[in-house]
């Protein structure tokens, strides 16, 4: 099993506050592994592994998704400030009412035809990616009384090394829910701003699309926390 995440910046494998930690959490100590090729060395991705129109998820219904259209930008960066080139970043998210297209979300809430709330881009020679989206809604979940998620984007990136993979969650600014949400709260607290984009109007599109900048870094102490 991989090292301890490093514990300033990553939430713990258990935080009881969030319920699946308790099932999911390591109940061994875990064993530290030799360095492998694969640390070092990753996936790589053709280009033509990932279409231009997977960057946009408001095009991929008939008409355009109910919500409020957004431009999301970022960055991906190494350990050293190094742009990751080339790299897979992967999204998916609720609509705009905070629904899920999956057989177990029973929130009721309508689905939106025109919305599948996924979407893949890879990052160009400077590390930066740029995703058309709609902002998602915050839902209800079980893991508390009352609780609802606040709004977030879920990721995935490969990185160009398997050591460098990260899956988290990127919030919105000034969001109060951020308050009572346990995965945001089981992040340390010097990490929870690296999971919160900026607004970035200049990113956006005058008159229809709101701009947020969301930066990455891979590994290191500046590491983007996990967020699961
Ligand atoms: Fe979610």
């Amino acid at each position: 099993m991989a090292e301890t995440p490093a514990a300033d910046v990553h939430p713990p494998y258990l935080y009881p506050d969030y319920k699946s930690t308790r099932l999911r959490a390591p109940a061994q100590p875990l064993v530290r592994v030799a360095p492998s090729p694969l640390d070092t060395a990753g996936p790589t991705f053709p280009k033509h592994f990932v279409k231009d129109s997977e960057a946009d998820l408001t095009t991929w219904g008939k008409s355009a998704p109910l919500g409020e259209k957004m431009v999301l930008v970022g960055r991906v960066l190494d350990e050293d400030g190094r742009p990751v080139r080339r790299s897979l970043v992967e999204v998916w998210q609720a609509n705009a009412s905070g629904k899920y297209p999956h057989p177990v979300d029973d929130h009721e809430a309508p689905l939106d035809p025109n919305f599948l709330g996924k979407g893949q881009v890879l990052t160009d020679d400077k590390g930066r990616y740029r995703i058309v989206t709609v902002k998602p809604g915050a839902y209800p979940w079980q893991n508390h009384a009352f609780g609802w998620r606040p709004a977030h984007i879920h990721f995935s990136l490969f990185g160009n090394a398997y050591a460098q993979r990260l899956i988290t969650q990127m919030f919105f600014p000034g969001d109060p829910l951020l308050a009572i949400d346990p995965i945001f709260q089981s992040v340390p607290e010097a990490g929870r701003r690296l999971l919160i984009a900026d607004l970035d109007l200049e990113h956006g599109v005058e008159g229809v699309a709101l701009g947020y900048r969301f930066d990455m870094v891979l590994r290191g102490p500046r590491a983007t926390p996990m967020g699961v």
